[in-house]
């Protein structure tokens, strides 16, 4: 099958690799219908996270058709057409059962914190992943969910990551009545967190980052305000200006280690790895939000330390909530959200690529060339063919 490999920093091309197998009972193998490119499989690319190995196919956001499935699967049957929660869980265990399927403690034997993740580096299991044709899908009863008929695929390869992410840094930020939230990121997990904080009662919600086009977007699709960190001296007194000197009740961080914005943290974190990552814009959010307030981080930081203003944090009381998403969790919500109207994650598309081309995919969305927000890969067999001349590939579905 054709799949996309990892080789090196900033570099990704696709290669055939040989198909791949039923290895447990329990698993099912998945062709893939359409996968996204995630921030998350940005901070791989960029070599920000440890034990990521040559040849590993990355892709932890994919929807396909269930081809085969073990001698112990009962739920799902060939042929079900299959979204897959980027989280890797068994279903069953201590913290599964607390619906923490993103903390699965049977699927990753490498760590004590995360669970497996499709296509991520070996810090979560080294389970190849869905920018390929086919896909290994384990614990296939409890982690594909079927797409309702309803449903337009894509937005349903959305709600695998970047929606219930968005929706659950909002959750964590535990928003009241009211509340004024600032989302630091506007990519698709920021976008959907700006969306979600209204759905949660906020009454003021503003989106910071540094790329025009993406500030735009949000601006029109969430309604919010933003700012360009670029256009302004000092974030957290910026922020109190806008707040009556209070500060946000809400800071959630939708940006992680590949954040920039400080040259100390740029310098320490991304340059030089003396830590995992620079974390500028949870240092804005601790120090944005006002005394008693929730910081939120759902942006991805690696395994190592950080350098956070703990102190300020603390002296000001606040609450800090954090995790990878539990996608299962949320999706009826979603889903009820998606069909009233209420949610329209398709609208950030803004590029389709023939999967072949996912050496260029990358580097347009890395690059944030192209006004590219969101990126879905199509693998061959998936689509009609190209008409001439014409950019977008024209989808089956
Ligand atoms: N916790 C989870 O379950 C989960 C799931 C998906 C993604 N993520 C993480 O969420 C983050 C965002 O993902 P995405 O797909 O939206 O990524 P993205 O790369 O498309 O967006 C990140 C945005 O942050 C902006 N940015 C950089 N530095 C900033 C700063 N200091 N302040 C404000 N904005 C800044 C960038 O310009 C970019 O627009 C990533 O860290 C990703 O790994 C977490
Ligand atoms: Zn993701
Ligand atoms: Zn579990």
């Amino acid at each position: 099958m054709l799949a996309m490999t990892y080789r090196g920093p900033y570099r990704v091309r696709n290669v055939h690799k040989s198909d791949p197998q039923i290895e447990h009972p329990g698993d099912a193998i998945v062709r893939v219908m359409r996968s996204c490119i995630c921030g998350s499989d940005l901070h791989l690319y960029h070599g920000m996270v440890p034990d990521t190995r040559i040849g590993q196919t990355f892709g932890h956001e994919f929807i396909g058709v269930i081809e085969a499935v073990g001698d112990g699967v009962q739920h799902r049957k060939v042929g079900d057409r299959v979204l897959v929660p980027f989280n890797i869980f068994c279903g069953s265990c201590y913290f599964c059962q607390r619906e923490l399927y993103s903390n699965c403690h049977n699927t990753n034997p490498e760590a004590t914190a995360v669970g497996g993740i499709y296509g991520y580096s070996h810090t979560t299991g080294g389970y190849d992943g869905g920018q390929a044709e086919l896909v290994r899908v384990p614990m296939a009863d409890v982690d594909p969910t079927l797409i309702p008929d309803d449903l337009d695929p894509d937005d349903a390869v959305l709600l695998t990551d970047a929606l219930p992410t968005g929706y659950q840094a909002a959750e964590m930020g535990d928003i009241a009545e009211g509340d004024t939230v600032v989302v630091f990121g506007a990519g698709p997990v920021g976008i959907f967190a700006a969306k979600s904080a209204w759905l949660m009662g906020a009454g003021r919600v503003i989106v910071v980052d540094e790329v025009e086009y993406r500030l735009d977007f949000v601006r029109r699709y969430a309604q919010c305000e933003v700012v360009n960190f670029r256009e302004v001296e000092d974030m957290a007194l910026h922020i109190k200006k806008m707040t009556d000197w209070l500060g946000a009740d809400v800071c959630i961080d939708a940006v992680g280690c590949d954040a920039s914005g400080s040259f100390v943290q740029t310098l320490t974190g991304r340059a030089l790895k003396l830590q995992a990552g620079a974390a500028t814009a949870l240092h804005w959010a601790i120090n944005s939000v006002r005394k008693g307030g929730n910081v939120s981080i759902v942006g991805v930081y690696g395994p190592t330390f950080n350098a956070v203003p703990i102190g300020n944090a603390l002296n000001k009381g606040l609450t800090l909530r954090m995790n990878q998403a539990s996608v299962k969790r949320h999706l009826p919500r979603l889903i009820e959200h998606i069909r009233a109207g209420r949610l329209n994650p398709k609208e950030i598309i803004t590029h389709r690529v023939p999967l072949e081309e996912v050496a260029d995919a990358y580097h347009i969305f890395s690059s944030k060339l192209d006004n590219c927000i969101k990126t879905v890969l199509i693998p061959p067999g998936m689509r009609q063919p190209r008409p001439a001349a014409a950019a977008p590939t024209q989808l089956l579905h």
